[in-house]
């Protein structure tokens, strides 16, 4: 089982297009994975409610109904055919809540909009993963996820150097698309839409998806997932 946490406590960067489509390409491929709605916004669980019962089934758990810290990512039970578990997470997540989050994550997926504002506040979000989460480089679970990038523009050039200096790899550039949009409106992801109006997007996801395959089986202590009594 994996577990991938979506996290930049910066809001609009692009967490739950993520989450969502992450949770749609697992069940497209015969999972049936857990999407953990950590957001008191609760778009993640809008999104999933949103789907028919023919589309490839996803678990649901409204995590923030049950948790008001937010910090027990991995707390709800999880369903004994989810081989992943994608957690969507809120903005305004503080330094202070990420050890908590992080420590039983496989994956960190954190997504970035080519903007000085969202540079910023990537560059303490890694800060602080690193330095009080203290995930290590070395343990490549952070991922980052340069988001709604327009390639020939100054600040995706911006973004790119500053992502350089980071020392973390860049996962995945997803383009500015309005398939995305189209999806989160219709409980779709990208990979149960039609192939050819989202051929280059879904391009754009290989490298994500082959960075997280090539965890899978990576073995790390699994504290904080002691199943609880049934909540969702
Ligand atoms: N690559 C993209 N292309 C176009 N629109 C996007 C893209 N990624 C996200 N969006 C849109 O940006 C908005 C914010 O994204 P969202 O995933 O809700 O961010 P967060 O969960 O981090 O607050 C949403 O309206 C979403 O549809
Ligand atoms: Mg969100």
């Amino acid at each position: 089982m994996q577990r991938i946490l979506v996290l930049n406590p910066k809001g609009g960067s692009g967490k739950t297009t993520i989450a969502t489509n992450l949770a749609s390409y697992f069940a497209s491929q015969g999972d049936r994975p857990l999407l953990s709605d950590n957001d008191p916004q609760g778009s993640s669980t809008r999104w999933l409610k949103k789907r028919k019962p023919e589309q490839p089934f996803i678990h649901g758990v409204a995590a923030f109904e049950h948790n008001s810290r937010m910090t027990r990512a991995w707390q709800m039970r999880i369903p004994a055919d989810a081989m992943h578990v994608v957690v969507d997470t809120p903005a305004a997540v503080s330094a202070h809540d990420m050890p908590e989050m992080t420590k039983s994550a496989d994956a960190i997926i954190v997504p970035v909009l080519p903007s000085d504002i969202d540079i910023h506040a990537c560059s303490k979000c890694i800060a602080d993963l690193l330095l009080i989460a203290k995930v290590r480089r070395d343990e490549n679970r952070i991922g980052v996820v340069a988001n709604r990038v327009r390639r020939n523009t100054v600040i995706y050039q911006s973004l790119m150097r500053f992502l350089e200096t980071l020392r973390i790899p860049v996962v995945a550039t997803l383009r500015d698309s309005q398939n995305y949009v189209r999806a989160a409106e219709a409980g779709f992801g990208l990979h149960e839409m039609k192939h050819s109006v989202v051929a280059p997007d879904l391009a754009d996801w290989q490298p994500m998806l082959a960075w997280l395959k090539a965890k899978e089986g990576t073995v790390r202590p699994s504290e904080g997932i002691n199943p609880l009594p049934e909540t969702a």
